[in-house]
């Protein structure tokens, strides 16, 4: 029997269990990641970051970011395992993200997953990145069921879409340029804060007034899209200005007015969503979910307009391994099949594939 029949088989006989043993590994950034769970119960969340190795170079750099993969995986799959007091042999599924992101970086999650499902003849799922951001909400709030309106706001994505079931998600407006996250971390660089820049525009606003002008894109149309490139070039533009001039301004003014528009966008477009499409619930999904500013505002709408408003704990906003089990968990649930041990990473997965 080849490695791919038996870890189906072994598959079909573990979809009815509520409490199914999975191993998930994430290393799609610069974060090599690895947790356990036991149905819906998280026993081990384990996170090394490569922050500090990227921020002297402005950002993240592939290369390197493989290199140093390869360096802690071994290691983070360890202490994910005492953490949840386990050995190898207590593992049941194996779920891995294979896409989208760095090419280089995923492959070692992948392939680490690869030779772990092989020696223990268990089966291997492939995560798509950004449902794994969606599924970390399930973790946080194991009765949240579709249909609702997600807002996925990350480095790489910025999208509004109906989950109207698991696996059943349509996308009803994208940013037609740059991510948010993205938008966050180029207005940082361009201020002189250190990488990844959302976290420390937040912090730098909050000694901040929103007294800048900044452009509303698509004002009064009657879609969901989001544009952020002209935002980010406004921004620019204005601390050129400003220095070209020798004129004095301040920082953490620009800071604020920008996350204020920045984040605007993402309530404005998400609740206008929600109401159009008659749901009652929006679900935050994605790396800028852990934006203060953006939960209240969020959380102060959806009040107004008695939607129902769930977004992550901080450290599951971000990317970790967490949410790639608990998609994990959805999967087998919902009928997929083993990925086989010819399974490669993908730089540039659909959103939903
Ligand atoms: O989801 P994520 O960890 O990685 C991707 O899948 O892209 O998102 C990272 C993005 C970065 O652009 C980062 O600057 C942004 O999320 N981010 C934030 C905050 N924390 C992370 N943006 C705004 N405010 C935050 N507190
Ligand atoms: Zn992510």
């Amino acid at each position: 029997m080849s490695y791919l029949e038996l870890a189906n088989e072994k598959l079909n006989k573990l979809r009815d269990r509520k409490d199914i043993v999975i191993l998930a590994l994430e290393s799609s950034c610069d974060e090599t990641a690895c947790a356990i769970m036991r149905g819906k119960e998280l026993l081990s969340n384990v996170v090394a970051s490569q922050i500090e190795i990227h921020r002297r170079f402005g950002g993240v750099v592939p290369e390197i970011a493989s290199r140093n993969h390869t360096l802690a995986v071994e290691n983070v799959v360890k202490e994910a395992l005492v953490k949840a007091n386990m050995t190898l042999s207590d593992i049941e599924v194996i779920g891995v993200t294979y896409g989208a992101g760095l090419l280089g970086a995923l492959l070692v999650g992948v392939s680490y997953a690869k030779s772990l499902a092989y020696s223990l003849g268990i089966p291997l799922i492939a995560v798509n990145h950004i449902k794994g951001h969606i599924a970390a909400n399930y973790i946080a709030c194991p009765n949240l069921k579709p249909p609702y309106i997600c807002l996925i706001a990350s480095g790489g994505h910025t999208a509004i879409c109906k989950v109207q079931d698991y696996n059943q998600i349509e996308i009803i407006g994208t940013t037609v340029d740059d991510a948010c996250g993205e938008a966050f971390d180029k207005v940082a660089r361009c201020l002189g804060l250190p990488y990844p820049g959302g976290v420390e525009i937040e912090k730098l606003a909050l000694a901040g007034e929103c007294n800048i002008d900044m452009p509303i894109p698509f004002k009064g149309e009657d879609h969901f899209n989001f544009s952020y490139s002209g935002l980010k070039t406004a921004v620019i533009n204005y601390i050129h200005n400003k220095e070209q001039k020798d004129e004095e301004f301040n920082k953490a003014d620009v800071a604020a007015s920008f996350q204020n528009r920045a984040i605007g966008m993402l309530v404005d477009n998400t609740i206008r969503a929600t109401l159009k499409n008659g749901y009652k619930t929006i679900v935050i999904a994605g790396g800028v979910g852990a934006n203060k500013l953006l939960r209240a505002k969020m959380s102060e709408e959806g009040e107004k307009n008695n939607i129902n408003v769930i977004y992550p704990p901080l450290n599951l906003c971000t990317d970790n391994a967490a949410m790639i089990a608990s998609e994990t968990r959805i999967l087998v649930e919902s009928g997929v099949s083993c990925s086989d041990i010819d399974l490669d990473g993908s730089a540039s997965v659909r959103i939903f594939d």
